[in-house]
């Protein structure tokens, strides 16, 4: 018999990593979109009322539902779905809220249909949904929110991926300082043109972080994640972002950046009790500010969207 209805969650995940502008991105877990999909008696896309956010019911404004449309066109399939999305952190947030949107509901939707495309194969259907949220394609949200894990894009055209292993006492503290910044704004931020001199220092730091998760040399990895591309522009975006990097840094952080565009920042540690000792302090600073703060502390996911 086949399946009429199915939820799934899809993770959240940290873009760039540092250095990997547009080409790295690792999952997280706790966060992410819980997305419910029944299929319907006719070929319409029904975008119930989602819950933890205030998103776009027209399927033509909705990641989710373009995404899924693209996954219906290269089937030919005049099949409809009722659509719940129900988002367990804020869009705008830096932690890839439209690629788990459009990664969950191709992979539901994918499920529904009997499986006729691979996890990876998905990848372009979502990457048509983001595509709507930040005007233009990037997969280092997608990637790992889709297939799990620390993904770099070797190449967009064509699209080729690799995962690389990180080690597994590594853990990951999200900072979400409350304020809102726009991917396509913060993405104009960012230079148009490097120099070969940065270029240079930019490769070396990108080359240093894969070899440093392999070997799980941390020394390396904090002199690794460093970013001359958005970094230096996207860091006035969020508040205290200069402080709580140095007390991260300071405290046992072995790596520390923005979160893709921002304003959520990431600080990687070698176990949980040396990230939860940095906790308190780093609430501090927001609360002082009077700013809520969001923290999430996990494991790099190694899995990507799951059924639940
Ligand atoms: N790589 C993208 C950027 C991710 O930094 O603009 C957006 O979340």
């Amino acid at each position: 018999m086949s399946l009429n209805r199915i939820q799934v969650f899809a993770p959240a995940s940290v873009a760039n990593v540092g250095p990997g502008y547009d080409t790295f991105g690792f999952a997280i877990e706790h966060l992410g979109d819980v997305i419910s999909l029944t299929k319907r008696s006719d070929s319409k896309l029904n975008i119930l009322k989602s819950a933890g956010a205030d998103l776009p019911t027209d399927p033509a404004k909705n990641v989710a539902t373009v995404a899924i449309q693209s996954l219906l066109d290269s089937l030919d399939s005049q099949q409809g779905f009722d659509v719940h999305i129900k988002k367990l952190f804020k869009p705008g947030s830096g932690l890839g809220s439209s690629a788990s949107s459009a990664s969950g509901a191709v992979y539901a939707a994918n499920k529904l249909l009997g499986e006729p495309y691979t996890d990876e194969q998905l990848l372009e259907f979502a990457l048509d949904g983001e595509e709507l949220a930040s005007g233009m394609i990037h997969a280092d949200n997608v990637a790992p929110s889709l297939l799990g894990g620390f993904q770099a894009v070797r190449s967009y055209e064509p699209l080729e991926l690799f995962r690389i292993p990180t080690p597994e006492e590594l853990r990951v503290l999200i900072i979400f300082p409350d304020v809102e910044v726009k991917t396509s704004e913060a993405k104009g931020l960012v230079p148009k043109e490097l120099s070969v001199k940065e270029a240079r220092e930019q490769w070396g730091n990108v080359g240093a972080l894969i070899h440093a998760m392999h070997t799980a040399d941390y020394k390396l990895m904090s002199h690794a994640i460093t970013d001359r591309i958005a970094e230096p522009v996207r860091r006035q975006l969020i508040p205290h972002y200069g402080k709580v990097k140095q007390y991260a840094m300071d405290h046992g952080a072995v790596g520390f950046n923005i979160s893709g565009s921002g304003p959520s920042m990431f600080a990687l540690f070698k176990s949980a009790e040396t990230a939860k000792s940095c906790m308190t302090e780093i609430e501090k600073v927001y609360q002082k500010a009077d700013l809520p703060v969001m923290l999430n502390l996990s494991r790099i996911n190694p899995n990507g969207c799951q059924v639940i």
